[in-house]
């Protein structure tokens, strides 16, 4: 699987934890940071969501220190449904059935171990589809609304 990842400045530490551990056999490309200096979470959400919504990328992952400030900068980006999650549970019900295809996690909220496996849960998950493929549709009608009132 293609994958982008991201973090600020607060999720830099997991990401090198999950690139070196779960994301190794995976083909994916960090947009940054790569240190710790401080910056602007929405600058590199914007990056992997657009990456992720143009299909140059089946998946992202999102690292921030909560996880929030990542998955709602990501989510304005059209297509983009991106699920912060802190627990495997939701993590799986947000691919089946969010067909969520951004992860955001929260380096000040967990730890390496439980955010691989989250990953691991999430990357295999399938979106169910049936009536949650309704909702999804209800979703990106919504973006069509926003968009033609602006
Ligand atoms: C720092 O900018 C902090 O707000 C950020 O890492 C993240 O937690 C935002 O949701």
């Amino acid at each position: 699987m293609t994958i982008a990842i991201g973090c600020d400045h607060n999720g830099l530490a997991l990401k090198e934890a999950l690139l070196k551990d779960v994301l190794r056999e995976h083909r994916v490309r960090d947009f940054g940071v790569f240190t710790e200096e401080s910056v602007d979470y929405p600058d590199i959400a914007v990056a992997v969501a657009q990456a992720v919504a143009s299909g140059e990328y089946e998946r992202g992952i999102l690292i921030c220190g909560t996880g929030i400030g990542m998955a709602i900068a990501a989510n304005k980006v059209q297509g983009i449904r991106a699920a912060a999650c802190s627990d495997v549970y939701s993590a799986k019900m947000s691919r089946r059935d969010n067909d969520a295809n951004i992860l955001c996690f929260g380096g000040r909220v967990i730890g390496p171990g439980l955010a691989s496996e989250i990953v691991t849960v999430w990357l295999n998950e399938p979106f169910a589809g049936g009536r949650h493929q309704r909702r999804v549709e209800k979703i990106r009608a919504l973006e069509q609304t926003e968009s033609e009132i602006l």
